[in-house]
């Protein structure tokens, strides 16, 4: 597509704006009322505290060798249904990987900026560092830089696009990519069960072991006028599942719950899991992928990894067959993942009007 080579206008790094030592924002990352947080005496603002509602936490230690422990699966499944997200610990993945991980990137985002811009990406494949989503002329922008790499299948990673400096950055990523293969596969498996559907079902429909991955490091810098902007605008994930890990110091991700958005507070070594678009779709909406945006914070920068888990890109998502009845019928028509992200590669994040689309009033 013609409309993807390039970008619209000069890209400008959010990073660089907010070392400038401005006071206000420029008018382009000033959002029309009705977006802006309302920062006001939020509580949520400040992380759920006591007594404030938080996305369930779920210890998955007891179902990392077998899916016997019924009451877990049970808080999982609820979690998918009514909240669309869920933080994990015991999980698995290695916390000094985690840590290894924040540090290098951290260290690269702090690289002098000609250093970054070697890897200036393109929205005609997303692949290095970025400042924008989207590529309408005179959108509105969002407050954070990020580093966007290819993982999975192997003939679209290349190595060569990540970061060189810091020296380790892209061995550590690696591995963090494989122990996150592994997790997500775990989680597959928990999801399939829990539709009642064969513990590889989902697995398989993503295209077994020919799956996709990517990774979208975030970069949010100190920001003036918080109350103005976002780090990142409404969105839901378009992929398949997100494993997001967050800094555990400064809170940002917010999860919409009805009319009202409710502040993540972040455990350490624990991961934020949600469903995107295409498990909601499998799902036949059983599961539910919900939007989630991230505010700016004026004394704080965050940094946070989202490892997107997705079906082969070319093959046909639908609903389940199994999910399907005449009550309930299809929601979704078929559609290849290409062809569905194309939607928020252009025009940028915009809360679940995609998704939302899609359904059909009527049976498929
Ligand atoms: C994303 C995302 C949340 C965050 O990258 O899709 O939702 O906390 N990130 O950075
Ligand atoms: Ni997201």
């Amino acid at each position: 597509m013609s409309c993807l080579q390039d970008w619209p206008e000069p890209v400008v790094r959010v990073q660089s704006l907010s070392e400038s030592g401005i006071s206000a924002i420029p008018d382009r990352y000033i959002k029309p009322p009705s977006e802006r947080p309302s920062i006001k005496s939020d509580h949520h603002q400040l992380g759920a505290g006591e007594g404030g509602v938080n996305i369930p936490l779920i210890d998955l230690g007891s179902l990392l060798d077998n899916l016997d422990d019924k009451t877990t699966l049970n808080r999982i499944w609820e979690a998918c249904r009514d909240w669309g997200f869920f933080q994990i610990v015991n999980h698995g993945v290695s916390p000094d990987l985690m840590h290894r991980t924040q540090e290098l990137w951290r260290d690269f985002f702090h690289l002098p900026l000609e250093m970054k811009q070697v890897y200036s990406n393109s929205p005609k494949t997303y692949e290095g560092y970025g400042s924008r989503l989207g590529v309408e002329k005179g959108a509105f922008l969002d407050w954070g830089d990020y580093f966007f790499l290819h993982y999975l299948p192997p003939e679209l990673c290349d190595q060569n696009k990540w970061p060189a400096f810091p020296e380790s950055c892209r061995e550590v990523t690696q591995e963090y990519g494989i122990q996150l293969v592994r997790l997500c596969k775990v989680l597959m498996k928990i999801l399939s069960v829990n539709l009642g559907l064969q513990e590889q079902y989902l697995q398989n429909t993503f295209g077994g072991e020919d799956i996709g991955a990517c990774m979208r490091v975030n970069f949010y810098p100190k920001c003036p006028q918080p109350d103005l902007t976002l780090g990142l605008s409404s969105h839901s994930d378009p992929g398949g599942m997100t494993i997001l890990l967050a800094d555990d110091r400064v809170p940002g991700l917010q999860v919409r719950r009805g009319d009202d958005w409710v502040t993540v507070k972040p455990v350490p070594h624990a991961f934020i899991v949600n469903i995107g678009d295409q498990i909601q779709v499998l799902s036949n909406a059983e599961y539910k992928s919900v939007e989630h945006r991230v505010i700016a914070n004026p004394v704080q920068e965050r940094l946070s990894f989202a490892f997107f888990y997705n079906p082969k890109s070319d093959l046909l998502i639908q609903p389940a067959k199994e999910l399907v009845t005449s009550d309930r019928p299809a929601l979704y028509p078929p559609m290849t993942f290409d062809e569905y992200r194309i939607y928020i590669r252009t025009k940028g994040p915009r809360g679940k009007s995609q998704v939302e689309s899609l359904k059909s009033p009527s049976p498929c």
